[in-house]
């Protein structure tokens, strides 16, 4: 349980909130790559509940810029993409991507005051299939140099999912490893026939996670959040281990054994306090992903990226299929479930009333770290895993495992020798 206090400096994110600022002082996903191709319409956005349009200019930059006109107020998201820029429907005003006016075509001279103006714009760049933007102070810091933002087209997915809730609900939820016990159990194991088993075992990862409800959790601060180990009783001398981990400020990492040499990441980005953008990115280092792997995440989604079981529909809930093919009764689809689970928390969760228990010590632990980094970013210092040094932009350690292996096998030890065994295929 935390404070009311305690629980709007985690959830606000408006300019000027403590977690807002801290949040602008990372790179964040603002859309994706499909949703802009050369050529297409700006895009109305709203991000950390400020309203802005996205759009590429004719030379293919992509640039943001505050939705309505310097002049007097239209939307811009309606303008014209020309002549280097953006230009307003209403007088003409010319916009780059900088938010330079370049031109005011109903002015004398063409508006000689026109460079006093700066119109509000968000520097962006591009990386594994996504728009990324800074929206904070002063010189923006370096993306990070993730794995799955710089492997090839054919070895990596992304798309992203509407959660009508706040963005930290979503995140806590990719660092409980409790509820894959439960949440996302499938009761009937047949559905699982011809997938991949956990390495070091024949068993899949539902039958795992169905055996030992209770795992132990070991937490362990790292310079880009938490590495969070979970190990269940896996018989015959063995243990299922997962690491998972929190990165700083809104993502977290993890493996499930359908990403072969590879991890997934959700990464959670506030539209407003109530609701978010979960982007989810998926990547193999050693092979093109199949076509599992690239519509897995795309199943029971519309065309605005909105999963067709939500709150209205209550999920789709079966009752019958409770009782012989999943635990929800809401279909196999993970995202789906997850939705459920914090959706119906409420719009932001009342967290003054929860009764946190022992296995929520990495969600606990995360908003430590949260809490410090908003207290460092108002104080004038770089928070946690912001990166400006070219040569620190490394992030092999960053690394996921679900595996089952010996119990006498020093777990720590596993995952430092998984980040030795990544560094070595990439000749580092
Ligand atoms: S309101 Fe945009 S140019 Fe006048
Ligand atoms: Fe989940």
């Amino acid at each position: 349980m935390i404070t009311a206090e305690e629980n709007k400096l985690l959830t606000q994110t408006d300019p000027q909130t403590p977690c807002g600022e801290l949040l602008r002082r990372y790179w964040q996903p603002v859309a994706l790559g499909e949703e802009l191709p050369e050529g297409a319409a700006p895009l109305k956005v709203r991000i950390l509940g400020e309203d802005l349009v996205l759009f590429r200019d004719d030379h293919g930059r992509p640039g943001l810029l505050g939705l309505h006109c310097s002049h007097r107020g239209t939307d811009l998201s309606y303008a014209r993409v020309e002549d280097g820029g953006l230009r307003c429907l209403y007088h003409g005003w010319l916009y780059d991507i900088c938010g330079r006016v370049l031109e005011q075509p109903g002015e004398p001279a063409g508006g000689a005051n026109r460079h006093e103006i700066r119109h509000r714009a968000h520097p962006c760049q591009e990386a594994g299939g996504v728009i990324f933007t800074y929206m904070g102070p002063g010189d923006p810091p370096l993306l990070p140099h993730y794995e799955f933002l710089n492997v090839a087209p054919e070895y990596r997915t992304v798309i992203k999912i509407h959660e009508e809730c706040n963005y930290l609900q979503g995140n806590e939820g990719n660092i409980d490893p409790v509820h894959l016990s439960f949440l996302h159990q499938c009761l009937d194991e047949a559905q699982f026939a011809g997938r991949r088993t956990v390495p070091g075992s024949s068993a899949t990862d539902n039958a795992l996670l169905g055996e030992d409800i209770a795992p132990t959790i070991e937490v362990e601060i790292t310079d880009y959040g938490l590495r969070i180990y979970t190990s269940r009783d896996a018989g015959r001398e063995k243990r299922y281990l997962r690491v998972t981990n929190f990165v700083m400020p809104n993502l977290s990492v993890f493996g499930g054994s359908s990403v072969d040499h590879g991890y997934s990441i959700h990464w959670h980005v506030p539209i407003d306090d109530t609701s978010h953008w979960k982007y989810i990115f998926a990547f193999s280092r050693q092979k093109p992903l199949d076509d599992f792997m690239r519509t897995r995440s795309r199943a029971e989604l519309t065309a605005d990226y909105r999963l067709t079981r939500n709150g209205a529909n209550r999920y789709e809930q079966d009752r019958t299929a409770m009782k012989t093919q999943t635990f929800t009764g809401m279909g196999l689809n993970f995202q789906a479930h997850d939705a459920f689970a914090t959706e119906s928390q409420g719009p932001v969760q009342d967290r003054t009333a929860e009764h946190l228990v022992s296995s929520d010590k990495a969600i606990v632990a995360a908003r430590k770290l949260l809490l410090n980094a908003m207290k460092d970013a108002g104080d004038g210092r770089d928070p946690q895993h912001v990166i400006r040094d070219p040569k620190a932009n490394q992030l092999w350690h960053l690394q996921a495992m679900s595996e089952v292996i010996p119990i006498s096998a020093d777990f720590r030890r596993h995952i430092q020798e998984r980040i030795a065994e990544v560094q070595r295929a990439y000749g580092k």
